[in-house]
Formats: C-alpha cells, sequence, structure tokens
C-alpha cells in the first residue's frame, strides 16, 4: 500500500493528532498499536482505504461480535453505495468477469442458507476427519524435501512460507476436492500469483482467478458425467457437491463452480497465513514454544488444541473480515452508519480488546476462555474450521517435532508483511535447523 491514508480523527477530539496512520507499510508490520488507537478512541471509525473506497473499521469486541451478526449488514455488493464506491470496486479481482458472483460470501438469506445446508452436506466434519491421513503425508513430504534440498549440510535454511506454508494448503485442498494431482501445479501457480499479488495489480491475479474458474467449470462437468462410476463413500469433495441435495434440490453447474472456488480461495491464503504467523509467533516466545514442543513429545494433544485457537486469536490470518454493506441506516458504537455504506469488522483488532481478553498481548497457548472471532461469527462462521484446524495443528507438529532445533534466521524488522487488506501474513519467513538423520 503506498498511498497511506491518514486516520480521520473524529472533529473536536483531543486526541486527533495521535491519530495513527494506517495501511503503510509499519503498519502491516504492526498493526496492533493503531488498532488499540481506534478501539480506544474510534471504535467504529470511517476512513479512506488504499483503494479509494470510504468504509467503516469496527475495532471493539463487542461492536465486531454485533456486527457479524446484524442482518442488516448484507454481504452482498449491490449494497454497496454509489456514494462510498470511491475509486475502487470491492470483492476478490476478476470474481464479477469470471462469473463468480455467487458465492457464500457474497449471499445473504434465503440463498445463503440453502447454497450452505447443500455444501454443508458434503463437507461434513467427517470427511474432514477422514482426510487427516493425507494431510500428514503431504506435511511429511515438504519437510523431507526441505531437508533433501541441505544436501548434507550441517545447518539447513530453508524459507518456511514458500517451501512449507504455501504449498501445503493448496496441494490439501486440490486433493479434497478432487483436482487430479497432474495439474496441481497449475493450481500452485495460479494461487502464487494470488498470494504474491494480493493487494497489488489486479490484473495478474484476475487472470489467475480466470484460469481456475476455466479449469473448475470443466472438472465438474466432467465429474458430473462420470457420477456414479465410484462408490459414494470414496468421492471427492466436487463430486459431494454435485450429489448433494436438499429437498430434492441440487446445486447448479455454475454454483458448483462458484463454490469450489470460494473453497479454494477462502481456504489457501488463509491456512498459509494460520501457518506462517503462527510458527512466528512461536519462534518469538521460546518458553511457549518448549512447552508446546514438550506437550507433543509427550503424546498430549490438548495444548496443540488450545494453542492453535490462541495463535488464531494472537496474530490470526485474517486482519479484517470480509466486506458487509449497510442495507439501512443503522447506529453501531453510537455512529450512524448509512445505507449503502461498506462496513469491516476488524478480527485483528477485536481479538486483543483488554475488555475481552485478560492480557490480550500475550501469547498464552494454555488460554481457555478464548471465544476469539478469527473464524468470523454467525451465518457466515467459517466452514472451513475443522480443516483449518487439521492442517494447522499437523504442520505445527510435524514441524517441531522433526526439526526441533528450528529458529529464526532474520531480524524481525527485516521480515516483510504483505499489505492486502484483508489477509495479513509473512511474504517470506527464513529460518535455520539441523537437518535430522
Ligand atoms: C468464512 C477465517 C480456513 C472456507 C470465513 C470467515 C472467516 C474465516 C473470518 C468469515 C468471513 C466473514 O464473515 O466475512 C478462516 C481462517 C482460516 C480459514 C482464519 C484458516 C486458519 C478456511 C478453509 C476453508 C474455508 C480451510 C475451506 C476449505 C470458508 C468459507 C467461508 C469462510 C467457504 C464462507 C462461509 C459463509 O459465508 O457461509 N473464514 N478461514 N476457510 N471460510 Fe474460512
Amino acid at each position: 500500500p503506498d498511498d497511506a491514508t491518514r486516520a480521520a480523527a473524529p472533529a473536536g477530539c483531543p486526541a486527533a493528532e495521535a491519530a495513527p496512520e494506517l495501511f503503510t507499510w509499519e503498519f502491516a508490520s504492526d498493526p496492533y498499536p493503531a488498532y488499540a488507537w481506534l478501539r480506544e478512541h474510534a471504535p467504529v471509525h470511517r476512513t479512506a482505504l488504499p483503494s479509494g473506497v470510504e468504509a467503516w473499521l469496527v475495532t471493539r469486541y463487542t461492536e465486531a461480535r454485533q456486527a457479524l451478526a446484524d442482518a442488516r449488514l448484507s454481504k452482498n455488493p449491490v449494497h454497496h453505495s454509489e456514494a462510498a464506491h470511491g475509486k475502487g470496486k470491492v470483492g476478490i479481482p476478476g470474481e464479477r468477469s469470471a462469473n463468480l458472483m455467487t458465492h457464500l460470501l457474497n449471499i445473504d438469506p434465503p440463498d445463503h442458507t440453502r447454497l450452505r445446508r447443500l455444501v454443508s452436506k458434503a463437507f461434513t466434519p467427517r470427511r474432514v476427519a477422514a482426510f487427516a491421513p493425507r494431510v500428514q503425508e503431504l506435511t511429511d513430504r515438504l519437510i523431507d524435501d526441505m531437508i533433501a534440498k541441505q544436501g548434507g549440510a550441517e545447518c539447513g535454511a530453508a524459507d518456511l512460507i514458500h517451501e512449507f506454508a504455501f504449498p501445503l494448503p493448496i496441494y490439501a485442498i486440490c486433493d479434497l476436492l478432487g483436482v487430479p494431482r497432474e495439474d496441481q501445479d497449475d493450481f500452485r501457480d495460479w494461487a502464487g500469483m494470488m498470494i504474491r499479488h494480493g493487494g497489488g495489480p489486479r490484473g495478474g491475479v484476475a487472470r489467475s482467478v480466470k484460469k481456475m474458474r476455466g479449469y473448475l467449470a470443466e472438472l465438474i462437468h466432467r465429474k458430473r458425467e462420470s457420477l456414479g462410476e465410484t462408490a459414494e463413500a470414496d468421492e471427492d469433495l466436487i463430486s459431494g457437491l454435485i450429489r448433494a441435495s436438499d429437498h430434492g434440490e441440487h446445486l447448479t453447474e455454475n454454483e458448483a463452480a462458484a463454490m469450489a472456488f470460494i473453497l479454494l480461495f477462502a481456504g489457501f491464503e488463509t491456512t498459509v497465513n494460520l501457518i506462517g504467523n503462527g510458527i512466528y509467533a512461536l519462534l518469538r516466545h521460546p518458553a511457549q514454544r518448549e512447552l508446546l514442543q514438550k506437550s507433543i513429545a509427550a503424546g498430549d494433544t490438548e495444548l496443540l488444541t488450545t494453542g492453535i485457537e490462541e495463535l488464531l486469536r494472537y496474530d490470526g490470518p485474517v486482519e479484517l473480515a470480509t466486506w458487509r454493506f449497510a442495507t439501512k441506516e443503522l447506529t453501531l458504537g453510537g455512529q450512524t452508519i448509512a445505507e449503502g455504506d461498506p462496513v469491516l469488522v476488524v478480527l485483528a483488532a477485536a481479538d486483543r480488546d483488554p475488555a475481552r481478553f485478560a492480557e490480550p498481548d500475550v501469547l498464552d497457548l494454555t488460554r481457555r476462555d478464548n471465544q476469539h472471532l478469527g473464524y468470523g461469527h454467525g451465518i457466515h462462521y467459517c466452514l472451513g474450521a475443522p480443516l483449518a484446524r487439521l492442517e494447522g495443528q499437523t504442520a505445527l507438529a510435524t514441524l517441531l517435532t522433526r526439526l526441533p532445533d528450528i529458529r529464526l534466521a532474520a531480524e524481525p524488522d527485516d521480515l516483510r508483511w504483505r499489505g492486502g487488506l484483508i489477509m495479513r501474513g509473512l511474504r517470506s519467513l527464513p529460518v535455520e535447523f539441523t537437518p535430522e538423520r
């Protein structure tokens, strides 16, 4: 974000001078002090985003939770007022032209209810649980590759984002959906384009979205033709989506393509960042990391379970929840939000709210009172949370077991964070380790 935006402080507010700059590089590397200021001085705050779009940022836990569940705040961009448009459009680059608008994150009840019910029949916790051995295999393969690359050196080095956090979720979701292995590297390339340019030039991203869309449409068509040739229990998720029915209703091919796309889109960069931000936080908190390593070595999964939730709360992948638009005038945190105004709920700020969490800036893997908003809240609550938990837990536990002395190989100040609006994640994470023999 080159075009830094100064947060407009409320008129007459004595703290106006202290209003933090948002969306600068400094902000991207540590947005938490700015969020603390907003929570205290301007918890529902109207500002211009780098794209020029004007939006409200909601930073306190109570109002954030309220906004996420408020039916007057629509997910459908048709409710975005012209006045708030500014220079930019909202949403995923390329989704309009690729005919991908009708997906869960863009729609409201009753359409949302119908589509979510259908997808939930295919994307079940049982399907995710059955996928655990495959996630373990993928994780081990990536670590094997990292070790093999060292060529017998005493001290190994790797970029953990590029070589581990990035490929794991893309191969996992491709496998789950039923994308043939020989085509998965295409997805890796398209996804790489999206993640590299998220928040940057939109042309490349839009092209990748289109290619992905074209591929998925064709794959769905092929799978529909061959449905019935495999036993239902062995089916992949795309076949499950095609087969899923509710009171005799099915997804159309177009709806199934948009659904497969949003599963990829929503489930990919988020999980990259869960792994990346999570490992980074552990490397910077040696006592917490040691505690976790000991408990994993003892075969205890409890700390891993609470730990992943805490890593999500402490520095989660989704900094701001996806767009919402007021369908009528409403009041939130004492501010009047006009019909058509966009509202962005800042999950990262709400999850550090001292009014909700004891010592919110402390990473405490044992934290139990931890109803964080990292997966959202209400009817759009993350559909992929069981898969994200599985991948996060497997990735962290395996990495800390197989590379037990893994350490940061860069100064924190030299690390670069991607400057995208919705997601928070590192561009690269250089580490060193002793390769296992
Ligand atoms: C929705 C976070 C992984 C699929 C959401 C929302 C959040 C979120 C905050 C709500 C957005 C809103 O209300 O505006 C995360 C995080 C993840 C993760 C932090 C990883 C750590 C996944 C995975 C998948 C997935 C792995 C699927 C493979 C979805 C879908 C929705 C969603 C489909 C839309 C649900 C709806 O609108 O009904 N996620 N997600 N997510 N997520 Fe995730």
